[in-house]
């Protein structure tokens, strides 16, 4: 039987590049999203991947989305905790708000999406945890207090998870992809956007199917050795 995949903030961006290469892969996928009904149908309507509603800065939401898409396609072997947002201003401008939302979404949200799943996959001695992380959570960035924190704090996630769950069969790795052509890098000024692309050795953004591979790489059985690692792929920004 086909393993089943959850991709949170996945019929967007990186996101959903990330459910069609698991799909392309032989998983039967489920892609969470939070809000834009059209593009969530669009996605469906192009892959035939199903989509689901959820907050996942809400943990109540988040068990009850888990629990359908497991009474739909089955135990979940493979969660891809993707979601995330930005809210970035300088750090003395940015409000108490800005940084809950970040918070709550980027850092809580994979706290709510991969705890509801941890049990089964415990039991079914089998698992893959990949929290797609961020070049900024290894090197900072201007703007990005309440963002950096967050994704530097998924590789303490993956880095505990990995130790708790090993023994029973279960990986969690993160991957921190650097500046890629999705709507999240789009909203960034012009000007500055060329800034940081001159400051990439490759000259260029990355593609999100350059991100997806290495999630299909991780979630498959010839990553089983790989445990707590931190995959970066940045065209050579940084060496985190
Ligand atoms: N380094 C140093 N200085 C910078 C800077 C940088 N990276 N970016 C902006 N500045 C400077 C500006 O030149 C400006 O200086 P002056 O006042 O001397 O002109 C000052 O900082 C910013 O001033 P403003 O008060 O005008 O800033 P603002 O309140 O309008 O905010 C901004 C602008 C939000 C910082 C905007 O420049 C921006 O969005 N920057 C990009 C931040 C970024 O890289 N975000 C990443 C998004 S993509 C992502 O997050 C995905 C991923 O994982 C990689």
């Amino acid at each position: 039987m086909a393993r089943v995949a959850l991709v949170t903030g996945g019929s967007r961006g990186i996101g959903a590049a990330i459910s069609k290469a698991l799909n392309d892969a032989g998983y039967t996928v489920a892609a969470s999203y939070a809000g834009n009904d059209e593009a969530a149908a669009a996605f469906t309507g192009e892959t035939g991947i199903k989509t689901y509603k959820w907050n996942v800065a809400d943990y109540a939401e988040s068990q009850a989305g888990i629990a359908q898409v497991e009474a739909d396609l089955g135990p979940i072997e493979v969660v891809v905790a993707n979601a995330g947002i930005t809210r970035d201003a300088p750090f003395h401008k940015m409000t108490p708000d800005q940084w809950q939302q970040v918070i709550d979404t980027n850092l809580t949200g994979v706290f709510n999406t991969v705890h509801p799943v941890w049990p089964g996959m415990r039991e079914r001695k089998f698992g893959r945890i990949i929290v797609i992380s961020s070049v900024n959570g290894q090197k900072g960035q201007f703007a990005q207090v309440n963002y950096a924190a967050t994704k530097a704090g998924d590789i303490g996630i993956i880095r505990s998870l990995a130790q708790e769950g090993a023994r029973a069969g279960i990986t969690a790795n993160a991957i921190c992809p650097g500046y890629i052509a999705t709507d999240m890098v789009m909203a960034v000024p012009e000007k500055v956007r060329e800034a940081i692309i001159a400051q990439i050795p490759a000259g260029r953004l990355g593609e999100p199917e350059e991100i997806a591979r290495c999630v299909a790489f991780l979630a498959s059985d010839d990553a089983s050795f790989i445990n707590g690692s931190t995959i970066s792929a940045n065209g050579a920004q940084f060496f985190g």
